[in-house]
Order: structure tokens, then sequence, then C-alpha cells
């Protein structure tokens, strides 16, 4: 039988009598937060009795578009992908669209104007994330006499969390002539690059009162910067982050970090929910939202002992 025949014509087997062969392309492996993202994937599509086809796009576009054709080749039953990048994605979502193979995005959005290429997206509100970052910074300097020099590390170039998590956090500190954005660089949302971005930060700029990290991974990286300048970080420089894996959630329990976003990676149990509507010919959302929170250090202390990831 053809896993891929999903529409249980006449004289074949419906694809939910079947073993459903689910390829998915992930991001990478750049952070905590992916790590626990795999995991749950893995997990969740074991669990539900899927076939998983897994693919590591290594934070290239050029990957993804390659384990996509190689998915639609293998005539897989659902193709889900968490997209590197938000445009440049409609040939070959037209493509798995002409092949009648359903597509999921999962955790990030693409910016395709034809929403008939895929069946839902699930995962994070990642402008309300960059709001929630910055109305707590709104918040702590409600009152400043003199300017408050921000500098931003974004994530990668072009990725719907980097654009996203800019546009809210901008959107709420708008209001507040004092709160400055005295630079912006991209740290690929890894702890390498979050040191070295932190780093040459810190050397151009004189005074820089708060870092928010697009991530923890690169919020960590940059505290060694801070640590090695001589700086407290979460005294000197307070510090802003997204996402609440353990590292992040370790450093905010020690002050480095005073705030953190919650970005809810434990994404396998919806994303196989979704899988199973869609073989199944279900009505479906075309948007399905994670519930997140956020930590100060108090919280975060509270929360440490029973964080999952
Ligand atoms: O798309 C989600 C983002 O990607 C996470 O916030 C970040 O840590 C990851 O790399």
């Amino acid at each position: 039988t053809d896993p891929a025949n999903s529409t249980g014509g006449e004289g074949s087997t419906p694809a939910s009598a079947q073993t459903i062969t689910l390829g998915f392309s992930q991001v990478g492996a750049e952070s905590g937060w992916r790590s626990a993202n795999t995991k749950s994937i893995q997990d969740s599509a074991k669990e539900a009795g899927y076939d998983l086809k897994f693919s590591d796009a290594q934070q290239k576009q050029e990957n993804q578009i390659k384990a996509l054709r190689s998915f639609i080749q293998q005539k897989v039953t659902v193709i889900a992908f968490s997209p590197v990048v938000e445009s440049g994605w409609d040939t070959v979502l037209k493509e798995a669209k002409d092949a009648g193979i359903p597509v999921i995005l999962t955790d990030r959005a693409v910016d395709s104007a034809d929403k008939s290429l895929y069946k839902t997206f699930i995962g994070s509100d990642f402008v309300e994330e960059g709001r929630k970052a910055g109305q707590w910074l709104a918040d702590q300097y409600k009152d400043a006499q003199e300017d408050v020099n921000i500098v931003e590390l974004q994530g990668t170039t072009g990725s719907a969390p980097a654009n996203d998590r800019q546009e809210g956090f901008m959107e709420v500190i708008g209001s507040n002539a004092k709160l400055k954005v005295i630079a912006s660089q991209t740290g690929d949302f890894t702890r390498a690059k979050g040191k070295e971005v932190m780093q040459a930060f810190l050397k151009a700029h004189k005074k820089i009162d708060v870092l928010y990290a697009h991530n923890d991974d690169m919020a960590l990286g940059a505290i060694q910067a801070i640590e090695a300048a001589g700086l407290k970080p979460g005294v000197d420089i307070k510090i802003i982050s997204v996402d609440a894996v353990k590292d992040g959630m370790q450093a905010a329990a020690d002050g480095k970090i005073n705030f953190i976003v919650e970005c809810n990676p434990l994404l396998g149990p919806q994303l196989m929910e979704a899988v199973q509507a869609v073989v199944d010919g279900k009505e479906i959302e075309a948007r399905i939202v994670t519930d997140e929170t956020t930590f100060t250090s108090e919280q975060a202390k509270e929360a440490l002992p029973t964080r999952e990831y």
C-alpha cells in the first residue's frame, strides 16, 4: 500500500488505517530550545506510532528545501517543518500541494500569501513574546530621567522569531523616548555568537544598561562576555531573554538574567494530534497558539526544580 495515499479512494486503504509516515524538517540544533523541541517531536511521533523521517537543516534554507523535496519523492503521508526563515517557500510548498501531501508548520511561520499551501501553523506568538519583554522593561524604567541604553541580540536574520520579537519589543518601548536601542545585531540564536557580538557591543559602547537577547543561549554567551569585561550581569547590565530553558532559568535564579519570556518547545503532542486530524480529514484550526508565561528571577528559582527542559 502507498502510505502517501491519504484520500482513501476506492480500492485503497485509508491512510488512517496504515502506518503514517511523517517527514519532519528541523531548523538545526542551535539552542537548548531546539534540542528540547526535537526530543518532544521524536518522543511524540514514537508514542503515536508514526514512522518519523527526521531531517536536520543545520540552519540553512537550501537544506530544508532539499529535505522537503525528498519527502515529496518518498511520498510521505504528511510533511511538517519549522522554517529557518520566513520567505521563499511558495515553490516547494506548491510542489507538496500538487503531490497531494498536506503540510503543517510548527514553531515558525512562513510569509506565503497563499494560506492553502499549509494546513495549520502550530507555535508561539512571537510578537506577543517581544511585547512581554518590552513591557517588563518599560515598567522597570517608567520613571527614568536619563537615557536607558539597550543593546539587542537578534535571532537568525529573516527568521520569524527574530522579526517578530523585535517588532513586539519596539512596539511597547516606543512610547518611552528614554528607552533607546543603541545597537542591534544577529547572534544567530547561538551561545558562541551571542558571546562574540556582546564582546563587540562592550568594546563599542561605554554605557550599556540593558541587553535584550532573543533567546537564552545568546544571553548565556553574552553573560560570559560581560563577566570577562569585569561587569556583573543582571546588576551592571540588566538582561531580558526569551525561551526559559533550564540553563536560562538557572541564570535567572542566580540573578544574572532579570526577566525571561517563556517560549514553549514541547510542540510534539500538538503536532501529532494535528497530523492525525489531517489524515482523518477532520477540520483543523488554521492557527494553534501555544500557552506561555514569564519569569522574574524569583519565579525562576521556584520553577527550576520541576522544569522539564
Ligand atoms: O523558533 C524558536 C526559536 O528558535 C527559539 O526561541 C530559539 O532558541 C531557537 O533557536
